[in-house]
């Protein structure tokens, strides 16, 4: 279970201000200026910044004139993601950062029985019980991005499976953007480069009769972690963006840009415009799974086969061994047959 004082409750509202009003200010400020500006003594500034410091922020402080933010440390906080969010979102009003939680899925599921906006967002530094599909354990180390994104908006039960598809054309086209690396899509919706595994996402929803009116769709993505850093049980099948040969990413940018790009496709699956027909090409044009021999873990079965076609619905059709052709609207492309892997420890 998820224990409340995990809730990283040293940054308080005001931290959060003095450290905007740092990331929008090229000058110095001090000490005075702040104080009258908070409407708080300087003792009690300084204590803020020596809690931001604690955070891995870096002052300098200028000889009586007050001091300088001179290094951000690679976490993800609201005044950090604000800098490159499009304006006007409904996803990331609110965004919860913990340095470690067991899993930020459990976490949202818990913020939302508190009564948390459609469009929170939570963000960890580490999970000690990362989840993944089929009850899989979910290696999330520091230097990965793990973050969970709470939707509270009708979406219509039988576009469930575009929820995780259009994530990962959001994902997708931020990765692509932000490292230029070659990622491709396994379907449903897992990204990998060169065949190793480097984001699963991992949705859960509420349903009531014919429609999701809750949902919390998990994001994990290998950013920053080191080759040598993988433990050995997914060392074969999972890779990251830096062991790609990326330059060490910005995590806030790189969920700005994944809210970016997500908000509109969400609003669109929210209105019933049926966004992934559209980007439907894209997310084919990126599919590494076409064309592929593979093997198929559907809810009751293991299917083997040549996957020859998806359609608009994200439903997988495989051509079995027998000359007969299955469709599967959902299911796991295993790893023993496929050459991918994936973050999950081998079956
Ligand atoms: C998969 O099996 O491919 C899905 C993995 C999803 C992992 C992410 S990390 C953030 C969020 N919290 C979790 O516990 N799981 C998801």
């Amino acid at each position: 279970m998820t224990n409340s004082s995990e809730v990283d409750d040293t940054v308080t509202p005001i931290r959060m201000q003095i450290l905007r009003k740092f990331l929008t200010t090229e000058t110095v400020l001090s000490g005075e200026e702040l104080s009258q500006t908070f409407r708080v003594s300087r003792t009690a500034i300084w204590k803020h910044i020596r809690e931001l410091e604690l955070l891995g922020f870096q002052f300098t402080s200028v000889h009586s004139k007050g001091y300088q933010l001179t290094g951000k440390p690679n976490i993800v906080l609201k005044p950090l993601i604000d800098v490159f969010l499009l304006p006007n979102l409904s996803l990331g009003k609110e965004l919860i950062w913990l340095p470690v939680t067991d899993s930020t899925n459990t976490f949202a599921q818990t913020l939302i029985q508190q009564g948390a906006s459609h469009g929170t967002v939570v963000v960890a530094g580490e999970q000690t019980g990362g989840r993944g599909r089929r009850g899989r354990f979910w290696f999330s180390s520091p230097d990965g991005l793990w973050m969970s994104i709470i939707i509270r908006k009708p979406i219509p039960l039988v576009h469930a499976a575009e929820l995780t598809l259009l994530t990962s054309v959001a994902v997708h086209r931020s990765i692509c953007k932000l490292t230029g690396l070659p990622v491709q899509i396994k379907w449903p919706n897992d990204l990998l480069i060169r065949w190793k595994k480097i984001c699963g996402i991992l949705a859960e929803v509420r349903t009531e009769a014919e429609t999701i009116v809750q949902a919390v769709i998990g994001i994990g993505i290998n950013v920053n972690i080191r080759r040598e850093d993988f433990p050995e049980s997914v060392k074969d099948t999972a890779t990251s963006l830096v062991a790609e040969g990326s330059a060490p990413l910005n995590k806030a940018q790189l969920v700005a840009n994944i809210l970016n790009e997500l908000d509109r496709l969400i609003e669109g699956l929210v209105r019933g415009e049926r966004p992934f027909s559209v980007i439907f090409p894209e997310w084919k044009n990126a599919c590494a799974t076409i064309g592929a021999k593979i093997r198929v873990q559907t809810g009751i079965e293991v299917l083997e086969g040549t996957a020859i076609d998806v359609n608009e619905s994200g439903t997988l059709f495989l051509l079995l061994s027998s000359g007969e052709v299955r469709a599967i609207s959902s299911g796991e492309v295993l790893l023993q047959t496929f050459s991918d892997g994936g973050q999950d420890e081998k079956d």
